[in-house]
């Protein structure tokens, strides 16, 4: 499928400016868009064609997407718990934009539509996650993101395009956002601890999740857009293998940094979920999904990008829709 016109949202954010880099190394004429609300102008690789605009712009949507062969959808709020709280902003930029756009998509005839949802759609369903569980919907995050897959799905038995649904977890590496208070746990705690403060922690800490190194996923990419094993398929991707608590995350990173942190616990968050992680079964039989690098190597990795760019303070930029009195405390009091 050499010479594709691939169009990623989200392109200025973490996993979409990564899917950008590999198409561009694979030779496909690369085109993406992105508002900026969340991601940033230099996380884009040169050589795509970079469109500024908000996705809920239809006008636009259909204008940008003419003759593109495959739509990576990788845009959106990613606001878990912090949703509960932001609500309509969530669901706007979730999946409004996902109509706005995959109505377009079907204007322009696009061919394979791939969609990001997320390991929240699982709820608190039992761990390890397959993709055949019903979803536990505990979010407006969550919400929006089943929203988004069944809106996918409906159309898809009307109109001719291939989807894929997949579901990555917890993933990280270079290029994420790491002054965000609201999200990706992993760099917040890094920036954090290279800061010489005590990672904040909700809860006890004894929380659990699967970590995914953003390395492992790059070579799931092809398989994605083109591969014909994954079409019209609900995947997760990432990893299964080593499933950790905050607690040793902490104890991890202290390792690699040649600190002592202690972590900083405060009350359990609303709705989040204790043991989270997904099966990566169904990725490695019609992906071929393999874990490449240990997750103590990825963290070094990820140590070095935020040394090198500079930890920094977090930005509160979000305008909070519903303030309340269980709202955590360190984002009422912007303490971290
Ligand atoms: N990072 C993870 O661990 C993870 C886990 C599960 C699911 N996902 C999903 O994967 C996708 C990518 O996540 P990410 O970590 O790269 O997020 P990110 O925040 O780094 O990137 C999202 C990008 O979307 C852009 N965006 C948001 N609303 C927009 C709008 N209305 N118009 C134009 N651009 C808009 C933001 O500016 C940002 O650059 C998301 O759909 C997310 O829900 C991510």
């Amino acid at each position: 499928m050499k010479g594709s016109r691939i169009f990623i949202t989200g392109v200025a954010g973490f996993l979409g400016s990564h899917v950008a880099k590999w198409a561009l190394s694979e030779g496909h004429e690369v085109l993406g868009a992105d508002n900026l609300s969340l991601g940033h102008k230099n996380n884009i690789p040169g050589g795509v064609q970079f469109y500024e605009y908000d996705l809920i712009d239809l006008e636009k949507n259909k204008k940008y997407l003419k003759s593109i062969d495959v739509v990576f959808h990788a845009a959106s709020y990613p606001y878990d718990n912090f949703s509960l709280f932001i609500p309509f902003r969530t669901v706007q930029n979730t999946f409004s934009i996902t109509a706005s756009l995959l109505s377009a998509s079907l204007f322009n005839h696009v061919k394979r539509f791939i969609y990001c949802s997320s390991m929240s759609r699982y709820g608190d369903n039992v761990a390890p996650f397959t993709e055949d569980m019903t979803p536990k919907t505990l979010t407006p995050y969550s919400v929006a993101k089943v929203a988004g897959e069944n809106l996918v799905k409906s159309l898809s038995q009307v109109h001719n395009f291939e989807y894929v649904i997949c579901i990555p977890h917890n993933i990280f590496g270079p290029q994420q956002i790491y002054n965000d208070p609201y999200r990706n746990a992993v760099s917040l705690i890094i920036n954090q601890m290279l800061k010489n403060k005590s990672p904040l922690i909700y809860g006890d800490g004894e929380q659990k999740r699967a970590f995914s190194p953003i390395q492992d996923l790059i070579p799931l990419f092809p398989k994605l857009l083109f591969g014909k094993l994954a079409k019209n398929q609900t995947i997760n991707i990432g990893p299964d293998e080593e499933v950790i608590s905050l607690n040793t995350l902490v104890q991890l990173l202290n390792k690699i940094l040649g600190k002592n942190l202690k972590p900083n616990f405060k009350t359990f968050r609303k709705q989040e979920v204790k043991l989270a992680f997904c099966s990566s079964d169904k990725s490695r039989r019609l992906l071929n999904y393999k874990k490449s690098i240990s997750l103590e190597t990825a963290l070094r990795n990820l140590v070095s990008y935020i040394n090198e760019k500079g930890p920094s303070y977090f930005s509160y930029h979000q305008t909070v829709e519903l303030e309340r009195d269980y709202f955590p405390e360190n984002w009422k009091q912007k303490s971290f």
